[in-house]
């Protein structure tokens, strides 16, 4: 029964189409292009949200209210935002969003999950929705509404810097690892029936299939590069991920930073309007990249009219601008008053980001749910990212002789050696996207390290003894009965982590070489990608492990090192021998690897004498 006292778009029990034109109907050209403008928390001021009512409000990598942030600071940040766009003259609440995409990684004491590259060792589409569900609870326990994930990318080729946000070079593994969006949105998403919101009926977030498209197949893996390649392949390696994404609703897409064939997808009018709006029907809203329009003038945001025409003409709903909105709105409105972008574009991206606002159910539910705030890096979730670092460990060599394997170490044993830069370090093992945009080493957030976890494995008479830089003297007065060396790759993000090379970083090899020759030695290798080992070195090493970026719960490490479980993981990426092999993926002619894509030993506990 409708609510006459209400105007149509507030009564919920309208249907969502009605409320949409509603509230289109009752908005200025101002107030329509501000809803088209996402601004970061920084410039998020009452005037911003009051006074222009823009869309969304989000928290870039490391943006937090203050260091070390608790739930709650969260929340009241997020809802004292709310208040002042609700206090706009149409009352139009703001979607916050951030990435939250190996749990909410911006978030101090959160569950830190294993990157996405882990993931696609395990390749089950099941632990990915969980993980799903786990991180929608974390990220609504802070008030934010909408993450920017899962990164749907096929990493072509590793030296790209974010190859870790990638669950593999092979595109069905990557589609099967896209049932997080049915986690973090719940299932059917867009179907919910009247009253059952997604943010308040099951504590569901939206989601953002990023970077649309080709993000992981640029030129030498160069980031924010030119993906060339026909359209059919186009749509065989990177569009079908999307598919499924869309088959379980997500709401919102972000367009990539890279090109196609030289030209940029920010201002791709056929992929984006024509194929993934047109064709593929998409009803979500795409969203632009960080100053994603800005790059489509060199230098960067010069002509910034023709950046918004180009991109709005396209297909982009919503600008991700983040900092200078007075002038994205300025220059929008005149865009369209001078005809350069029509009303009808303008009132197509509203209508879509009106509808996500209404089905989602944030003009119901605009604030923060503070019962949740006890989920945060809660002990079930903390199993579940363990189970998901255990599961996703690949065991690459057991033994010099295959009949004599070194591994499951014995947890009683007399002595253990434990060394290397990653061997007690929560900042490496979370990686980039962690507090921090690009993440750091050392004891950025809660939880177990490698090294802490082989303590609390071993027995009480095993002697554990630490080591970050070993040395000859560590080795002068007593013996081990093994050694567990922990090597891998800094912390980064994007650029940042582009490569030409892929050794092994922190002059590992030649740490690894010191061990080797004077006890057996298991080596992990905690990176976001394979790394070089030359063949001199593998043939020395008596174990070696690819432990990817495993997040905040190394136990699951230890887990299989002891032998509580058996190895499960399969490689989800190529690992090649040299760089100058690169681009090199499973299908190619000349596919040399020095492990193949889906490789993987086990100890077969079961048949252990
Ligand atoms: C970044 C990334 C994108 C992220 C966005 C907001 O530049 O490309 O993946 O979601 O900015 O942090």
């Amino acid at each position: 029964m409708a609510n006459e006292l209400l105007p149509p778009y507030r009564d919920a029990t309208q249907p969502v189409e009605s409320r949409v034109r509603d509230l289109l109907s009752r908005m200025t050209l101002r107030e329509k292009a501000a809803q088209m403008a996402q601004i970061e928390r920084c410039v998020a001021s009452p005037s911003a949200l009051s006074g222009l009512p823009v869309g969304s409000v989000l928290s870039a990598g490391g943006s937090a209210p203050r260091e070390r942030a608790s739930p709650r600071d969260w929340a009241d940040m997020i809802d004292r935002m709310q208040h002042w766009a609700l206090a706009s003259r149409l009352g139009i609440p703001i979607l916050y969003a951030s990435d939250a995409v190996h749990g909410h990684n911006n978030l101090y004491g959160a569950t830190i999950f294993p990157h996405n590259v882990a993931l696609g060792a395990i390749r089950d589409g099941d632990l990915a929705r969980r993980i799903g569900e786990a991180t929608a609870l974390e990220v609504r326990a802070t008030g934010i509404h909408w993450t920017f994930a899962p990164c749907v990318a096929v990493c072509r080729d590793p030296r790209w810097g974010r190859c870790y946000e990638s669950y593999s070079e092979d595109t069905d593994i990557v589609r099967t690892m896209t049932s997080i969006v049915a986690g973090l949105q719940g299932s059917p998403p867009l179907g919910h029936p009247p009253g059952h919101p997604f943010l308040a009926g099951r504590k569901n977030v939206i989601a953002c299939a990023k970077h649309f498209i080709g993000d992981g197949g640029t030129d030498k893996g160069k980031n924010e590069g030119n993906t060339i390649c026909t359209f059919e392949e186009l749509e065989a390696t990177h569009m079908k991920p999307y598919l499924d994404c869309l088959a379980q609703g997500v709401s919102t897409i972000m367009a990539s930073y890279t090109s196609w064939n030289g030209r940029p997808l920010h201002s791709n009018h056929y992929l984006i309007t024509e194929i993934l709006k047109g064709k593929l029907g998409f009803k979500g809203f795409v969203i632009s990249d960080w100053e994603g329009i800005d790059r489509l003038c060199q230098p960067h945001g010069s002509n910034y009219r023709y950046c918004i025409s180009a991109s709005v003409n396209a297909g982009i709903d919503m600008i991700m601008v983040p900092h200078r909105y007075e002038k994205f709105l300025e220059d929008l409105v005149f865009l369209v008053e001078s005809g350069r972008i029509s009303m009808s574009r303008i009132d197509d991206a509203v209508e879509r980001i009106l509808r996500v606002k209404f089905v989602v159910g944030l003009f119901e539910y605009p604030f923060s749910d503070r019962s949740l705030f006890d989920v945060v890096g809660c002990k079930e979730h903390q199993i579940l990212a363990r189970e998901a670092v255990r599961r996703s460990l690949v065991l690459l060599k057991n033994g010099k002789d295959i009949k004599k394997p070194i591994l499951p170490l014995d947890k009683n044993a007399r002595r253990i050696l434990v060394a290397g830069t990653h061997a007690d370090d929560i900042g490496y093992q979370c990686g980039g996207w962690t507090i921090t945009w690009h993440g750091s080493s050392g004891r950025i957030t809660i939880g177990t390290t490698v090294l802490e976890a082989i303590r609390e494995a071993a027995g009480n008479e095993t002697e554990v003894v630490y080591e970050k830089c070993p040395s000859e003297a560590t080795f002068s007065d007593r013996e081990y009965s093994y050694a567990i060396v922990a090597i891998g790759e800094d912390a980064y993000a994007e650029f940042l982590g582009d490569r030409t090379e892929l050794g092994i970083p922190f002059d590992g090899a030649t740490m690894i070489s010191l061990v080797v020759g004077k006890v057996p030695t298991v080596v992990i290798v905690i990176s976001g990608r394979p790394l070089v080992f030359e063949p001199e070195l593998l043939d020395k090493i008596d174990a070696l492990v690819a432990a990817w970026l495993p997040g905040s719960e190394g136990g699951g490490i230890a887990d299989v090192l002891f032998g509580d479980y058996d190895f499960e993981g399969v490689l989800p990426i190529t690992w090649f021998k040299s760089v100058d092999q690169l681009p090199m993926n499973a299908g190619h002619n000349a596919y040399d690897p020095l492990f193949p894509l889906g490789y993987g030993l086990k100890m077969n506990l079961d048949n252990r004498s």
